[in-house]
């Protein structure tokens, strides 16, 4: 309807002015008359200039005058021409803010006198602020004090219009012709396509946008860490085994069977398959024999050593569980030194906040060699850190029942402008090492430390669950960028 007016009208006349003017004389909404110019602008039927204009609106509380009256004269209606009227009774016949309102307007007016009772002034008024409202509704201009009165009254704001002017543009037709966008099959046996007018090619349309893999932020700073790993010449571990033996999580680590991480509120045992299948017999009946009455210098923890409590499946709680296993097979040949790392998903039956998950990722390093020692450690985690961007390090007596001496590892966070916890390390106990048959003066160095813990710091997260697991809003994955320089 509104392309045929515009249309229609272009035929016979030069130029529409305003399409506001024209909205209203066609009896055709604005909006409608706005989109139509907008779309045979783009098919340059028409041209069309913007006019902008600033003009007048009503408010939610002008609307209601201009329907109902001004609260001034619903007041004076209400007060009998004669007589007079109680202030209370006059209250109730009115609505609380038209009472209000219309006794301070009215008195400003002099249209009433206000006391207990409450009369009539004059004889008649005339609502001019309604009739005002409704010619703005209308459109028309009014005065520029009458403009400031309902302004102040807050009856009206300044709106800016927007409208167009509209002439005849390069392929303008009385009416619009349909152009092909597609040549069919159809068009071909039918022979149209000879007749049709095919939509001509926009080459400067964009495409929508190319859809592409993202990385996660755990694995791009997983990949910066393989990578200072490789160059510091260490040997990736195969970490593909999330389901582990307690034997291998533990035991083997020389972690006692009442050990408070061995607890079902700190692991995760398995249902099913609930136990092991398989153990190295010889290598189990030393690590016994180890905790329950040492050896190699050792006394042991002097305990009674179930095997049944060594076949409980679980999550792996810490990737020195794998660590432990390339050690093993590692003694079982002649010894040469060794660099290993790994980097993956760990569990613990932790309650989750904004720090801690049940699952997270560990990172850890190993170094094994004849006669290391505590400085070859220190020198090693200097060396690592340092080309993570952590410089300054400091170290901090720990227990692990696995280490000895262990260490945990502090940098000092320029932004944070403080120590932060970033690690845990050690030299592991001969009471573990031994029993794999490694000989007596090798050492093996090792570290261990959370992905998630400077990714969080790198990428500005202070909300461990919007870095992992469900909650996770996958646009922080397209944005992050690319590569980033520096990990503190
Ligand atoms: N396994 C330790 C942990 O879970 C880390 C660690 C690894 C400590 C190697 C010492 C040596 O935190």
């Amino acid at each position: 309807m509104a392309e045929d007016a515009i249309l229609g009208y272009l035929a016979t006349h030069e130029e529409i002015p305003d399409s506001g003017q024209f909205a209203s004389q066609h009896g055709l909404q604005h909006n409608d008359v706005v989109n139509v110019i907008k779309s045979l602008h783009g098919f340059r039927y028409i041209d069309a200039q913007d006019i902008k204009r600033e003009s007048w609106v009503l408010t939610d509380e002008g609307k209601k005058y201009a329907a109902e009256g001004s609260p001034e004269v619903q007041l004076f209606l209400a007060i009998p021409p004669e007589g007079s009227i109680s202030k209370d009774e006059l209250q109730k016949k009115l609505d609380p803010s038209v009472f209000k309102i219309g006794c301070s307007q009215a008195g400003k007016n002099k249209w009433v006198d206000m006391g207990k009772q409450v009369s009539r002034k004059v004889q008649h008024v005339e609502d001019k602020v309604k009739d005002l409202l409704i010619r703005i509704q209308d459109g028309q201009a009014i005065g520029k004090d009458d403009i400031n009165s309902l302004k102040a009254r807050k009856l009206i704001v300044a709106q800016t219009w927007k409208g167009y002017s509209v002439r005849k543009g390069p392929n303008y037709a009385p009416k619009r012709k349909k152009v092909a966008t597609d040549l069919t099959r159809e068009n071909l046996q039918r022979g149209d396509w000879k007749e049709l007018e095919f939509k001509e090619y926009n080459f400067n349309a964009k495409g929508p946008p190319a859809e592409a893999g993202h990385l996660h932020p755990l694995l791009k700073v997983k990949q910066q860490l393989k990578n200072i790993f490789l160059q510091m010449g260490f040997e990736e571990m195969p970490t593909n085994n999330f389901v582990e033996s307690s034997f291998w999580n533990f035991d083997a680590l020389f972690q006692p069977q009442q050990h408070p991480a061995r607890d079902s509120h700190d692991t995760f045992f398995m249902e099913a398959p609930s136990t092991t299948r398989e153990l190295p017999e010889d290598y189990v009946e030393l690590v016994k024999r180890v905790h329950e009455s040492g050896g190699y210098g050792s006394r042991g923890y002097m305990y009674d050593w179930k095997r049944e409590e060594a076949n409980k499946n679980l999550l792996r709680t810490h990737t020195t569980a794998v660590s432990t296993r390339m050690l093993y097979a590692l003694a079982k040949q002649p010894f040469t030194p060794k660099r290993y790392f790994s980097i993956d998903r760990v569990f613990r039956n932790e309650s989750v906040d904004r720090t801690h998950l049940a699952e997270f990722h560990q990172i850890e390093g190993l170094v094994c060699d004849w006669g290391l020692t505590l400085g070859d450690l220190i020198g090693v985690l200097n060396d690592f850190f340092s080309r993570l961007g952590m410089s300054k390090l400091r170290f901090k007596p720990a227990y692990n029942p696995y280490t000895e001496p262990s260490m945990e590892i502090f940098s000092y966070h320029e932004g944070l402008k403080k120590w932060v916890e970033i690690g845990n390390s050690g030299m592991f106990r001969p009471e573990m090492l031994l029993p794999m048959g490694f000989p007596e003066d090798v050492r093996v160095i090792a570290w261990g430390l959370s992905l998630e813990r400077p990714t969080m710091i790198l990428y500005g997260v202070d909300n461990i669950r919007d870095l992992f697991g469900h909650k996770v809003d996958l646009s922080l994955i397209k944005r992050n960028p690319i590569c980033r320089l520096g990990i503190n």
